[in-house]
């Protein structure tokens, strides 16, 4: 069998004709940039996510870099972030001159570990230049919505939801509440990069907010800072979401609920068979798949214990089962963010998840008898 850890095509033959129309209707209509498709996927994601505004941007880094600024991050601020997530949720902070504060994550979730974050928000010598953090709803899974309101009133900081792998994922207040991620955040950032919960055919992003101005200055932001055409009152970028793109995002967007369950059902079969043979357990950790929305499964992550990770991966290889690594090392350990000096062993649970962690396969396609397999695998690979 030849399991990959993501394929496109299969979900394409479903959904062909669909697309193929839009992307017709897109060209025939003569209106290539910036049309009526990414204003009716504007719409669809504002009213979905729960917020006022919605910016379709090129991509889900672009978004992150537009978003930050329209903040007020610039020179010399610092911003708190996890160091246990893409490149681009750090990038955005320095190529906005800014100073990112690396927190370690939580080795439940492998989410930032949010106690951590207040000891920073209460002790940091430089408290005064935190200006802004930038949480990540890693793999799919939630951070905690209601804490994060919290941190934001008590400690008077900008919030930017990072939600490149967690569209549709919700959290449930302690009075019963439920919200989306992305929609407490001063801003919050979704990428439609092919390979996400929903993926276009090509690049995508962008950008939620509730204020009005943060929204504007996002929107003249992506098309070289010009609110009137050829009037520039900041120097911006080209950042625009792709009017095909966003036909296709909207044909897949009708899908995201059912794509969503398939991928919770999919974990829960995961979940299921490594319980029953719990032998298992001495060498893998498995994730919880709650009972809610609350992890909508982008990855599904296990670790290896006692340094076999990278053998086991081998091992799926040649047996025909794709895998990877989220993420090999900690952002701290780039080369590119050395001048931070933020010594080796600082950031103890991220330099752990980074030798352990490994992804499985998950998308809405797999089909069980796959998962079996590679559980199969998995137990053989133990001899069990
Ligand atoms: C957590 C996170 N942030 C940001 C991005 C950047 O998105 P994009 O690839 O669309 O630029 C990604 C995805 O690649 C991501 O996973």
């Amino acid at each position: 069998m030849k399991i990959p850890l993501f394929d496109l095509t299969r979900q394409y033959i479903k959904i062909r004709q669909e697309i193929l129309t839009e992307i017709d209707k897109v060209i025939s209509s003569g209106r290539v940039i910036l049309g009526e498709n990414v204003s009716l996927f504007e719409e669809e994601i504002a009213n979905f996510v729960g917020v006022k505004h919605a910016i379709g941007v090129a991509n889900g880094s672009d978004a992150l870099f537009i978003a930050l600024k329209a903040l007020g991050i610039g020179e010399g601020d610092y911003v708190i972030t996890t160091p246990y997530t893409f490149f681009a949720t750090v990038s955005c902070i320095t190529r906005n001159r800014a100073i990112p504060i690396f927190v370690d994550i939580d080795p439940v979730t492998y989410n930032i570990d949010l106690d951590k974050v207040e000891e920073v928000l209460t002790s940091h010598p430089n408290r005064d230049r935190i200006k802004a953090f930038i949480p990540v709803h890693l793999f799919g899974q939630t951070v905690n919505l209601e804490r994060l309101e919290y941190i934001k009133q008590k400690y008077g900081i900008k919030i930017l939801e990072d939600c490149a792998q967690s569209i549709g994922s919700t959290w449930t207040y302690s009075d019963g509440t439920v919200k989306r991620s992305g929609s407490i955040g001063d801003a919050a950032v979704f990428s439609f990069f092919p390979t996400k919960n929903l993926g276009a055919y090509g690049d995508g992003g962008m950008i939620v907010a509730n204020d009005d101005e943060i929204a504007e200055f996002c929107r003249s932001f992506r098309v070289h800072g010009s609110k009137t055409k050829y009037v520039h009152d900041v120097v911006g970028i080209n950042s625009r979401l792709d009017e095909i793109q966003a036909a296709v995002l909207r044909v897949k967007f009708r899908y995201l609920q059912e794509y969503t369950n398939k991928r919770r059902e999919i974990a829960k079969e995961y979940q299921k068979l490594f319980e029953d043979t719990k032998s298992v357990k001495e060498m893998i950790v498995w994730p919880n798949v709650p009972d809610d929305n609350s992890h909508v499964f982008h990855q599904y992550v296990i670790r290896v214990k006692n340094g076999q990770r990278d053998v086991l991966r081998e091992f799926l290889k040649e047996k025909g089962i794709g895998t990877s690594i989220y993420y090999p090392m900690g952002l701290h350990q780039q080369k590119c963010f050395a001048y931070l000096n933020i010594p080796k062993g600082s950031l103890p649970e991220t330099e752990r998840a980074s030798k352990e962690s490994l992804a499985l396969p998950i998308f809405p396609e797999l089909k069980i008898k796959e998962v079996e397999y590679i559980v199969l695998k998995i137990l053989e690979y133990r001899g069990g």
